[in-house]
């Protein structure tokens, strides 16, 4: 049996490294490079391949690698919204993702960023650079004095809130799935308009369904509390960015925390020193002393990537053993 893996990053070996030791009678080869038309013969001969990518699985990507004889695909990622489930279902594909790696390293980020705005840390760590010791006017405000309203409550949005009860904030939360546990126990308002009313800070745990593109925007920031602090560390595209700014501009918003963003795809995870910055928008944003900007790196930790590689393996393993894997992606779904 062999396993082919594509775009393994020099942080993924070790744990590529461990399955391998663990399943010695399983032929694993690997490559750095992505899954394309050119790369698909590469897993010739393979029984499975192990993908990630935010490059597009186009009709040709799938048709190349089904004549190379492969159609067991395993994503080490959550979204699969660049795969044509189409194609894939003309071919007869089996695809599995990862949706459960790790909640707790996005909403740990969340939080410690929010935190962080809240008690204006970059302000301060700015004035440290600059040998400025003084206190004022750089004064915090407390968690414990906050409002915190959660968008989806989700695998994510639950630990997120249970790191926000930790540090004494008074937690609300939106779903339209309503979680019975968190029903009970009074978490949830009736509205989004109702959580945006009270809420000072609101941060997204949600899916970039088309329902929820641009959620974030002028009519909505307006409905929020003044000094509100937005946290997306979910999809780019449920943050309307122009309408955040102007927010921003205003005073309306006290802070905004960034780990994904509309415009991310080509831009972040690529290093652009000395070279033209390609979004002017983006360099603002990264600039300014009440945004912290991170490159979708919320779920960048060893803890999630060691799951990411894992479950990827073991899924694709299943499939070839012809056995249910744990997370089979519904290829009509999309
Ligand atoms: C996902 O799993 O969908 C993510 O957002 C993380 C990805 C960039 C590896």
């Amino acid at each position: 049996t062999k396993i082919f893996a594509y775009a393994i990053r020099k942080d993924e070996e070790p744990f590529l490294n461990e399955w391998k030791d663990a399943h010695k009678d399983i032929e694993v080869e690997y490559t750095d490079q992505l899954l394309t038309p050119e790369t698909a013969k590469l897993a010739k001969g393979a029984d499975g391949v192990v993908v990630y990518q935010q490059l597009d699985y186009t009709p040709e990507t799938l048709q190349a690698l089904a004549d190379a004889g492969v159609t067991k695909m395993s994503l080490r990622n959550v979204g699969v919204d660049n795969i044509d489930m189409d194609k894939a279902k003309e071919l007869g594909f089996e695809i599995t993702n990862v949706p459960v790696y790790s909640p707790d390293a996005i909403a740990e980020h969340a939080a410690i960023q929010a935190a962080r705005v809240l008690r204006q840390d970059k302000r301060m760590d700015e004035k440290m650079a600059k040998r400025d010791l003084r206190w004022a006017p750089t004064i915090g405000r407390e968690v414990r004095d906050q409002v915190v309203g959660v968008v989806g409550t989700g695998h994510i949005g639950q630990v997120f809130m249970k790191i926000m009860e930790g540090f004494g904030a008074k937690v609300i939360a939106y779903d339209i799935f309503k979680n019975p546990e968190l029903e009970k126990k009074g978490y949830y308002v009736d509205s989004l308009d109702d959580l945006y009313k009270q809420a000072d800070v609101i941060s997204l745990h949600v899916p970039d369904v088309p329902a929820n593109v641009h959620m974030i925007n002028d009519e909505s920031i307006a409905k929020m509390k003044d000094g509100v602090v937005i946290v997306n560390c979910s999809r780019g595209p449920l943050v309307d960015t122009d309408a955040v700014i102007r927010g921003l501009d205003s005073g309306k918003i006290f802070g905004f925390v960034m780990d994904t963003y509309e415009g991310e795809v080509g831009v972040f995870n690529e290093d652009w020193e000395g070279k033209e910055f390609p979004d002017a928008r983006l360099a603002d944003l990264i600039d300014r002393p009440n945004v912290l900007v991170t490159p979708h790196t919320a779920f960048y930790t060893t803890h999630a990537v060691r799951n990411m590689v894992t479950k990827a393996f073991d899924n694709n393993l299943k499939m070839i053993n012809g056995e249910k894997p744990d997370s089979p992606v519904a290829l009509d779904k999309n």
